[in-house]
């Protein structure tokens, strides 16, 4: 049995596979709608979130399943204390396969060390949030049509911003990719990641100047800074607006950038881009289903 709850498993190969098989899903949505007829998708959201669980319960809908679960602690028991291994000993005998989102980091490789159905890591505090990559990867594939050689600036928080770590584990395994990692410095990114880019002769700089570095960029990773991992909210609000980007600053960037945002968005993004060709990450969220629709056949073992 398969899970996904760490981006380094997102092998260029394995990535490939997927992208190929969301990509024949969007070309040919009918050959998919009764692929995970009589299988049940368990969506378990500790935390809260629009995009992933939606786009999971839509991605198992339309291949023909059915979905159950819950979308915040508060209406599980998990509010009377019930752990993450015992939920998933129980929920394994309810569902083919689980969606799990937690505050904790480690969460879902608990559930796995628990689960005897798939698991599938939804996000697990500011540590990695592997769905979310292949989600990436699939967009800028088809913003640039290949996933190697490429200027990736990643800008905001890059201390808690899960989204960004999954995708630094998994573009790192592309050949000649170059990073720009935009933060202040309160938030750049943990030691561990920037030890393992280094041991791993992997290309990246470090800077706080978003105006200058966009000029480079294939690529521009916005993230909102995140409230819920701070220890006190005068630094949140010190640090939230550090980066906005508007149209004055995408106007040094390259005429194929393409800004991307795994949302929600707060003032990173001013949304006079949104109707620039460069901004991506409302696709971005779309492909969102594609991908998983993907993945649940890839761990179900129903691909075509
Ligand atoms: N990108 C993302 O994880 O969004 P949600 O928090 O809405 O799921």
């Amino acid at each position: 049995m398969r899970h996904l709850i760490d981006a380094k498993t997102i092998t260029p190969e394995y990535a490939g596979r997927l992208i190929a098989s969301a990509e024949d899903i969007i070309n040919n949505p009918q050959d998919y709608t009764t692929k995970c007829k009589g299988k049940i998708l368990a969506t378990l959201f500790y935390e809260p979130s629009t995009r992933t669980r939606l786009s999971f319960e839509s991605a198992m809908l339309r291949l023909g399943g059915s979905v159950l679960g819950f979308s915040s602690q508060d209406s599980s028991s998990a509010a009377k204390g019930e752990s993450v291994a015992d939920t998933l000993r129980v929920v394994s005998g309810y569902a083919d396969i689980a969606v799990i989102r937690h505050h904790k980091e480690g969460a879902a490789l608990v559930a796995s060390l628990y689960s005897s159905i798939p698991i599938i890591n939804a996000g697990d505090g500011g540590h990695q949030h592997p769905t979310q990559t292949l989600t990436d990867l699939l967009t800028i594939h088809s913003v640039h049509k290949k996933l190697d050689n490429l200027t990736i600036g990643l800008c905001g928080d890059l201390k808690f911003g899960r989204t960004v770590h999954s995708l630094i584990e998994a573009m790192s395994q592309y050949k000649n990719n170059k990073f720009v990692l935009v933060s202040p410095q309160e938030l750049i990114i943990p030691d561990y990641l920037r030890e393992k880019m280094l041991k791993n002769n992997v290309s990246f700089t470090e800077t706080e100047d978003l105006k200058q570095s966009i000029k480079d960029m294939d690529i521009l990773y916005m993230t909102r800074v995140q409230r819920e991992r701070f220890f006190n909210e005068e630094d949140y609000v010190r640090l939230k607006d550090t980066y906005i980007l508007d149209k004055q600053k995408l106007s040094n960037a390259k005429e194929n950038l393409a800004v991307m945002h795994p949302l929600p968005r707060l003032n990173e993004i001013s949304t006079e881009i949104d109707s620039d060709p460069r901004a991506v990450y409302f696709r971005q969220a779309h492909y969102g289903r594609f991908i998983r629709m993907a993945l649940i056949m890839d761990l179900l073992e129903e691909v075509k």
